[in-house]
């Protein structure tokens, strides 16, 4: 039996250092919210692999279509073969896109690529170049992605010149301090000093930020972006890369507030734990970029067309959105005693929509200022009780939930015990 302490002196030898790992566990084996490593140790698993496996590790429907998939072709690159699951997918990602009229869909491999494609869609639309991202955002890690990812360290330190064209917004959370009336301020500002509105293409915003602290944007918040969006001609796209597929207890978490994007990124829990993501729009705006000017060699991929298909059948059959709903009741009636607590770790700030929550660690009970130490040894206390859980945040201070929705009662329970006994004495 290999050791996971063998293995990572393995990987410290050949893998580039640029690639971090939360934890030195090696997985062995996975079923739905249960890890269990190479030294046969299992985990309860808070994380889904950063939100793919929303549908737990290796949902039985998923494995089978992949399983039919493999017994007839595994690639064909749909730009010179095509099939049918590529379209269907797209009908069926239609026909839930969150805003009304005929849309369309493309897709690819990752999250940045996604994101990167739906900003050149924005681009050739409206034929202009700005684009508006906001503070603390996290879109990717290629050049155009991480100039509009709004952190430096470790994203784009020594790493060269940014992306031309992007302008950045305060992303407002309350708990942060930043109010709607600080973005209204900064837009306008911007606007004034920066860049003339009729050459911004697109604002960019993810529904509920995730690296950056698991802050929802509000409805009103929404709203202003998109009056704001309709005054100039400027497209509004909405990275739903962590936050949808029912995470939120819908199916966008954009939906939430009744606005309408008209660029929205899918990709994560889309296709189960295969490597999927995707760009549906309106139509009109889809079709703007010339034929050859999208795509990719692996993008919507046999496999992942078909193991989406079959998540978006899970997502319906098995109620997630419900049950996005009811595991989100269940985290916050878990973590609010804590917050209460005379005793323990202090934390604050319990913040999320549905199933998608975070709360933040902080040094003393009255005060805000960020404890990220501390939340390396609560997620240490954890891993050591088998509870495999991560932070997000500017500072790392907000311990984030991102549980199979498909998770037994029994794990989930056992996990959120496992979380408030290492929140209240981490070794
Ligand atoms: C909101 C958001 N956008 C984009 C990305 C980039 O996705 P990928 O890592 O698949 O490139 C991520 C990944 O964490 C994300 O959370």
């Amino acid at each position: 039996m290999k050791s996971n302490s063998e293995l990572l002196a393995r990987r410290q030898a050949a893998v580039a250092r640029g690639v971090a790992s939360a934890t030195a566990v090696f997985a062995d084996q996975a079923d739905n919210a249960s890890l269990t490593d190479v030294e046969g140790r299992r985990y309860i698993d808070f994380v889904s692999g950063i939100g793919v496996v929303a549908t737990g590790h290796r949902h039985p429907k998923v494995m089978a279509a992949v399983e039919r998939q493999m017994k007839r072709f595994t690639h064909t690159a749909f730009q010179v073969s095509m099939y049918e699951s590529y379209i269907e997918l797209a009908e069926k990602l239609n026909a839930l896109a969150p805003f009304k009229g005929p849309a369309k869909s493309i897709f690819f491999t990752t999250g940045a690529e996604a994101i990167e494609n739906a900003v050149k869609i924005a681009r050739v639309a409206t034929g202009r170049q700005a684009v508006i991202a906001f503070s603390h955002a996290f879109h990717g890690r290629t050049l155009l992605t991480s100039t509009l990812t709004g952190k430096i360290q470790p994203y784009k330190q020594r790493a060269g010149a940014p992306a031309p064209e992007i302008y950045r917004l305060p992303f407002p959370a309350e708990h942060a301090g930043v109010t709607v009336q600080d973005l209204k301020d900064a837009l306008d500002e911007l606007f004034l000093s920066d860049v003339e509105p009729n050459r911004v293409a697109a604002m960019i915003i993810e529904s509920v930020q995730g690296e950056g602290g698991f802050n929802p944007v509000t409805p009103e918040v929404f709203e202003l972006l998109r009056e704001r969006c309709d005054q100039h001609g400027i497209l509004l796209i909405a990275d739903e890369i962590q936050s949808g597929l029912g995470r939120t207890g819908r199916m966008f978490a954009i939906e939430h507030s009744g606005v309408e994007p008209d660029l929205v990124a899918v990709a994560k829990a889309l296709a189960g734990g295969f490597p999927l993501a995707g760009v549906l729009g309106r139509a009109s705006i889809m079709d703007a970029v010339d034929p050859g000017g999208l795509g990719g060699t692996y993008g919507g991929s046999p496999l992942g067309c078909v193991a989406a298909l079959a998540v978006l059948d899970v997502i319906r059959e098995d109620h997630l959105l419900e049950r996005a709903t009811f595991i989100g009741k269940r985290i916050r009636a878990a973590i609010e005693p804590l917050i209460a607590a005379a005793t323990g770790t202090p934390i604050a700030n319990l913040r999320g929509v549905g199933a998608m929550i975070g709360f933040d660690v902080v040094k003393t009970r009255s005060g805000k200022e960020p404890d990220g130490a501390m939340v390396k040894r609560i997620l240490a206390t954890a891993l050591k009780k088998g509870l495999l859980c991560i932070s997000c945040g500017v500072h790392g201070e907000t311990i984030r939930m991102l549980v199979p929705l498909t998770i037994s009662e029994e794990d989930l329970t056992s996990g959120l015990a496992i979380l408030a006994s290492a929140v209240a004495t981490p070794e």
